[in-house]
């Protein structure tokens, strides 16, 4: 499992420890509106932790918690994943490894418009690129998230259409690996 780093942010597989931190922005039905569109239950939000650790432990990637390193307080999450295109995850995660990758975040509202989502997200990126063979990465939204769409306009990706995975139709975005060599996104 990786621990990442920017300048205001750690990056940490999620663990049982970050429960609480990340059940204060699931809950909140801002945070969930373009996602499931349910705030979460406590007892969700630990099955989510539990489902992220055995993604690391089968993939050597998944979701991290994003700690604020200056309040040690929890302000969003970011994923590395295989995408899927059923809702649940299976029980057979190694069958999803010949899916793309997806790059995901989302912040506690306390933490929006301050860059952190784009900070993270470029962090993410590189792990994935120096980590996994892949050609790209892509990133996906309900087609109304428009916060979401501008951090991947931020990242470099451009939008390839209307696509279906996790069961439902969502905005697609791709980012090619030959892209961000040549690329100008530095961390805000
Ligand atoms: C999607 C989400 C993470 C985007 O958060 P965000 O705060 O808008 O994105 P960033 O953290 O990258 O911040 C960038 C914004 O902060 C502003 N900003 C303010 N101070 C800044 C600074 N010091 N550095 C960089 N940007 C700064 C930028 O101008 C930018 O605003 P803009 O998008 O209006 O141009 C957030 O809306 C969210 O958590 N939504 C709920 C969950 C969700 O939908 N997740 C995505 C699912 S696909």
């Amino acid at each position: 499992m990786t621990i990442l780093h920017t300048s205001r942010l750690r990056l940490e597989p999620l663990a049982e420890r970050h429960l609480d931190g990340l059940h204060e922005m699931n809950r909140l039905p801002e945070v969930m509106r373009y996602i499931s569109g349910q705030p979460e239950t406590r007892e969700q939000t630990a099955a989510a932790i539990a489902r992220a650790q055995r993604c690391w432990a089968a993939w050597g990637t998944g979701w991290w918690a994003l700690v604020e390193r200056a309040s040690g307080r929890i302000a969003g999450a970011g994923c590395v994943q295989y995408l899927r295109k059923q809702a649940d995850l299976p029980s057979a995660l190694e069958t999803l490894q010949v899916n793309p990758l997806e790059i995901g975040w989302r912040l506690h509202p306390d933490f929006w418009r301050q860059g952190l989502a784009t900070e993270a997200a470029l962090r993410m990126r590189d792990f994935a690129f120096e980590t996994f063979d892949v050609d790209e990465l892509l990133a996906v939204r309900h087609p109304d998230n428009e916060a979401s769409a501008r951090v991947m306009v931020r990242l470099g990706m451009h939008y390839r259409g209307l696509e279906s995975w996790y069961g439902t139709v969502v905005a697609t975005h791709a980012l090619d690996r030959r892209s961000v060599s040549r690329d100008t996104a530095r961390e805000p």
